[in-house]
């Protein structure tokens, strides 16, 4: 028996977002913590969420502080703010980050708890506050799962929550809030759902339904990645990458993760990189040694890849799914080595990395659990 997570009420499609303000409505929620960032508060995307919003009358504060990998301090700044504004649900608008933050402060809202209690798997009592989840990224599928990330920022190490009470009520997928996002971001965010994808299709958690879900997010990544990054405004490219992010999204809420996160999550948590980078450089290291331990598990990404398996040995489909890894990763800009991030290998404190990466949440889900060793061996490679 598998348990499937989705939040229970998903807008997909262009221009979908002028019709929350009807939905919220339905729902009687009354006024908003609105949880963003700077960049998307002062851009063109928060007129487009709060119009809709004006036109019901409903009312909103708006917190927009959140950073690009969310601390336990803008858990708590927002959770402040909710409580002196008697919010009743919480808006989150933005990529992985304002979505994380917002989990974050749903479920504290709700149960009396710091970030720290709540890491690792269910730790709630109760359902957080409601959440409208309006992603501006393709990415990191975070307005649908039971997922989510927040830096404890004093000891630089990124905490994973898995906790189905922080499910979204309502999840927004608009591919016209995403025509400006500049195509580092597109490059990053969308190598980040191919990480899911792929992580989610080799894993042991991978079922039937997942899978399916999974070669259906490669296949459009695969073809509509390189265009979203080349041509912004490519809106056929960029509705693609919001299917194949809501696909990938689902298939690794119920499938899980592996190493490829774990590694990511330290990278992210001590150098403060883009997530979606960290992921890409690690895909292929990682997925080379699972190759070795389950090469069966890549005739499906091979063949989500292109390829003709038929005949082939999987060693070989193995092959050919890490080379258009790599191929893909080049073609959308994604640096090849940390040097190029200006990180020093003799500065690099592999052992810190490696150690936390061996107890991230989600590297129980890879098809084997490397050691610290090989760990280090694999962050060394990046270099
Ligand atoms: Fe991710």
């Amino acid at each position: 028996m598998s348990v499937f997570y989705v939040p229970a009420v998903n807008l997909i499609g262009r221009g979908v977002v002028k019709e929350i303000g009807g939905h919220i409505k339905e729902l009687g929620y009354k006024k908003a913590l609105l949880v963003t960032d700077h960049f998307i508060a002062n851009s063109e995307i928060l007129p487009k969420v709060t119009a809709p919003l004006d036109a019901e009358g409903i009312a909103y504060v708006i917190f927009s502080d959140v950073e690009p990998n969310p601390t336990c301090k803008n858990a708590y700044d927002g959770l402040d703010i909710l409580r002196k504004n008697d919010c009743d649900f919480i808006i989150s608008v933005g990529g992985g980050s304002p979505q994380d933050a917002a989990s974050c402060i749903s479920i504290m809202a709700t149960n009396d708890m710091t970030p720290q209690e709540l890491e690792g798997l269910h730790k709630s009592t109760n359902k957080g506050l409601p959440v409208v989840a309006i992603n501006t990224t393709a990415g990191t599928s975070a307005e649908i799962t039971i997922n989510y990330v927040i830096t404890d920022e004093e000891r630089k190490v990124k905490m994973v929550m898995v906790d189905k009470n922080s499910l979204a009520l309502l999840s927004v997928n608009d591919p016209e809030l995403m025509l400006s996002k500049p195509a580092a971001l597109t490059a990053a965010t969308g190598m980040d759902a191919l990480t899911h994808a792929i992580e989610a299709l080799v894993t042991p958690g991978a079922y039937d339904v997942t899978k399916k879900l999974s070669i259906g997010a490669i296949e459009l990544i695969k073809e509509y990645l390189p265009r979203a990054v080349a041509n912004g405004q490519d809106i056929e490219a960029r509705e693609a990458m919001v299917n194949a992010i809501f696909l990938g999204g689902m298939a690794f809420n119920n499938a899980g993760l592996g190493y490829v996160h774990s590694m990511a999550h330290q990278l992210g948590a001590v150098y403060n990189l883009p997530h979606g980078v960290c992921c890409a450089m690690i895909l292929p290291v990682v997925e080379k040694e699972n190759a070795k331990r389950v090469p069966e598990a890549f005739r499906n990404v091979a063949k989500a890849l292109g390829l003709h398996t038929e005949g082939k040995s999987d060693q070989e489909c193995a092959a050919y799914a890490i080379s258009e890894i790599e191929k893909l990763s080049e073609t959308v800009g994604i640096p090849k080595k940390l040097t190029e991030l200006d990180i020093k290998e003799e500065e690099f404190d592999f052992g810190y990395l490696s150690k936390n990466a061996l107890i991230d949440a989600c590297a129980p889900g890879n098809p084997f659990m490397p050691t610290l060793e090989e760990t280090i061996a694999f962050y060394k490679e990046l270099f």
